[in-house]
């Protein structure tokens, strides 16, 4: 099938590479100059593992292009996805300008034959029925369309197995034929590995992406909440957790307490949660405390170091991992960045090292020492800081870091290490409800 992607960012050229690798026909369209430029030179604007070879082999086979004209789009395909993105407004309610402004500009390139326009992207429930409207007032009236919402599921870091390997397909439809085009659409996904399909209405499709979402960060802001209690009480918050994880009806993933979650989408995704409650006057304050508890995990970690250090000013810390966490160059919402904040107002000399978003954080903090490897942050710190859980950190040689150290004091603020191993190194050794 001939398909549209409006938006090549994370969502927008997973999906793109992705539809086009199982043999669909793909426009991406994007307003952002540089970023076509680079696809067109097939450099991948993001990390995200797997996605070069993607690009390149269906750029180069011919089923994968790239342009900044919508109408060419438009004309081109049967099925066209709105991936644009759906930032906060102040206030919390996600920002839906970028996509009014896609479906006008859809609404104004469409013909007589009939297209199918997907939501893709985030949006709170009943944003596909304005979606529907704006384009209903902005084209030529004898347009034939149907606007479905099909939401994204994908982590950043395995971003391409995600999308290739789903745990379910989510099609919010109101009309037969949008329905099996969607179906011909993911036909290949589908078979492949007998992916449950959910057909469903658009509304309920648009609350399942929410839903999911503030459930995962629950799941994450209660494991934080037990390793609070196991800090106060002693006990093992990885062994009360793992526990609690085995539960069949529970399960042991997103329970890893930490510095908290970050991101392009939990702290957006509930606040937009939280947003669609108030307006519908339903009281939202589970999800006030899942935020509350996320902001206190960071908070929390930055008490430790400043108990134990005592004053900060001039003092030497290394920080290991930037990014929001392992496998992708991804800041934003990022917590390592929050508490480097912190410490820099308290004027902590910082060292930092993160394997792939180091260049995106010299725009953030230009002036803090950027180094090359885990050995360099440590040479005469006075404090050692792991904050996103990457395999690198995992395999550190800790006997090269200790001699490398002014002071060995680790704080592990993602569980990486086992403690047992840590201490009888010689380190002192802080970790999250352990
Ligand atoms: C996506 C979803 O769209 C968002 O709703 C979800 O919650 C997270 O993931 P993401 O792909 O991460 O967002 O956003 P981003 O990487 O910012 O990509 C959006 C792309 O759309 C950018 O490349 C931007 O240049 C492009 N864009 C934006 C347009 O082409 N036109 C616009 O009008 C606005
Ligand atoms: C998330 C959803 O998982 C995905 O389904 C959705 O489509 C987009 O939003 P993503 O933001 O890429 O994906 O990251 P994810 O892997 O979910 O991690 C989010 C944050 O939670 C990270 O900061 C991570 O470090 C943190 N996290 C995750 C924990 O603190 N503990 C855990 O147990 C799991």
């Amino acid at each position: 099938m001939n398909v549209g992607v409006i938006g090549a960012g994370y969502v927008g050229l997973t999906t793109g590479v992705c539809l086009a690798e199982i043999g669909h026909k793909v426009i991406c369209v994007d307003n952002d100059k540089d970023k076509l430029d680079k696809l067109n030179r097939l450099e991948v604007p993001i990390f995200e593992p797997g996605i070069e070879e993607l690009l390149e082999r269906n750029f180069k086979e011919g089923r994968l292009k790239f342009s900044d004209d919508i109408g060419e789009a438009v004309k081109f395909s049967e099925i066209i996805f709105i991936c644009v993105n759906t930032p906060p407004k102040e206030g919390g309610f996600a920002d839906l300008k970028y996509v009014e402004k896609v479906a006008r500009d859809i609404a104004s390139s469409l013909e007589e034959d009939y297209k199918v326009i997907v939501d893709k992207s985030t949006v709170p429930v009943k944003t596909a029925e304005k979606v529907k409207e704006t384009i209903i007032k902005y084209s030529n009236k004898n347009v034939k369309f149907d606007v479905v919402s099909n939401p994204e599921f994908l982590k950043e870091g395995s971003a391409i197995h995600d999308t290739m390997y789903p745990d379910r397909i989510v099609i919010g439809v109101e009309s037969e034929r949008a329905k099996e085009k969607m179906l011909e659409l993911y036909k290949p996904i589908i078979n492949r590995s007998e992916v449950p399909v959910k057909i469903v209405s658009v509304r309920s499709a648009e609350l399942i992406k929410h839903g999911a979402n503030t459930f995962l960060s629950l799941k994450i802001s209660f494991a934080n909440l037990i390793a609070e209690v196991c800090d106060a009480v002693k006990a093992d918050a990885k062994e009360v957790l793992e526990a609690i994880g085995l539960d069949s009806r529970i399960g042991s993933q997103f329970l890893n307490p930490g510095i908290g979650f970050g991101g392009s989408c939990f702290p957006k995704d509930i606040l937009a949660f939280k947003k669609t409650l108030e307006i519908l006057g339903i009281d939202c304050s589970l999800v006030e405390s899942i935020e509350k508890i996320n902001e206190r995990s960071w908070r929390r970690f930055l008490q430790r170091i400043e108990k134990e250090l005592w004053v900060l000013d001039g003092k030497v810390i290394g920080v290991l991992g930037l990014s929001f966490k392992p496998n992708t160059d991804d800041i934003r919402n990022s917590p390592p960045l929050k508490i480097i904040e912190v410490l820099l107002n308290n004027r902590a000399k910082i060292k930092a090292y993160d394997p792939k978003a180091m260049d995106k954080t010299k725009k953030i903090f230009p002036n803090i020492e950027y180094c090359s490897d885990p050995y360099a942050v440590a040479k005469d710190a006075e404090a050692l800081l792991i904050c996103t859980d990457w395999d690198e950190f995992k395999h550190i040689d800790l006997k090269k870091i200790k001699e490398l150290m002014l002071i060995p004091i680790i704080f592990d603020g993602r569980n990486v290490f086992e403690r047992k191993l840590v201490k009888s190194l010689g380190f002192k050794y802080f970790s999250v409800g352990r």
